[in-house]
């Protein structure tokens, strides 16, 4: 499929399987999304640009590579996208931040906006849109367009799973902006749930059912 990478490491397999089963405990899933973020993360971010400079080991100076350019922006939707936030912090601790209030209008699917809050030179900067689900692909594409409106123009979205009609849908509405996945699933049901999936990630991720 055309610009999405699927990132099918072992470990990233093995702890998503972890992650859909529904006898799961809220802190083991919390651990296991901010585990995968971090291998996520090192698939999206293969690519950033390095630089020289100069330091000095114990042993003899050496011209050395660091990373070059502003700081990346990663971008979460609230609420879920905090679980993966969490894990690129620690790989990036360095990231500027962007919140961005999206919830799912449960019967209509469209995306309300309720939060934004981002850096302000976003045009300088590579902006990583996190959420674990991408499903109908209403809520990323709302963050996206805002975050567009804001003058973001290098962007990424990272989920951990995708619907193919999310892909297809956000791949028509945002045709400019990569997906990175640890999976594809079947299908999307009637309330728009992805299958087999692995329930409401902001539910999970937070014990509020
Ligand atoms: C979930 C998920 C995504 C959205 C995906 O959030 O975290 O943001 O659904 O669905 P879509 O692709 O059809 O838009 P939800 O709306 O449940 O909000 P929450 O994270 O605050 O629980
Ligand atoms: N949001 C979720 O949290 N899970 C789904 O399966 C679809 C949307």
């Amino acid at each position: 499929m055309q610009n999405v990478t699927i990132v099918d490491h072992p470990l990233v397999q093995h702890k998503l399987t972890l992650m859909r089963d529904k006898g799961t405990s809220t802190a083991s899933f919390r651990r296991l999304l901010r585990e995968i973020a971090l291998l996520l993360s090192y698939e999206v971010m293969h690519d950033l640009k390095l630089t020289l400079t100069r330091i000095e080991t114990p042993l003899a100076p050496v011209d050395a590579p660091i990373l070059e350019g502003k700081k990346p922006v990663f971008a979460s939707i609230l609420r879920a996208g905090n679980g993966l936030l969490e894990g690129m912090l620690d790989l990036v601790p360095s990231a500027r931040v962007a919140h961005i209030g999206i919830y799912r209008d449960p019967e209509s699917l469209e995306a309300v906006e309720y939060y934004f809050k981002a850096p302000e030179d976003l045009a300088d900067r590579l902006v990583i849109v996190v959420d674990p689900m991408l499903a109908t692909a209403n809520s990323a594409s709302a963050a996206i367009e805002k975050l567009k409106e804001r003058g973001a123009h290098n962007i990424r979205f990272v989920c951990l799973l995708a619907a193919p009609e999310g892909i297809e849908r956000f791949h028509t509405a945002q045709p400019d902006i990569p997906i990175y996945t640890a999976a594809i699933d079947e299908y999307l049901n009637d309330h728009g749930y992805i299958v087999p999936g692995l329930g409401d990630a902001g539910d999970r991720l937070y014990g509020t059912k």
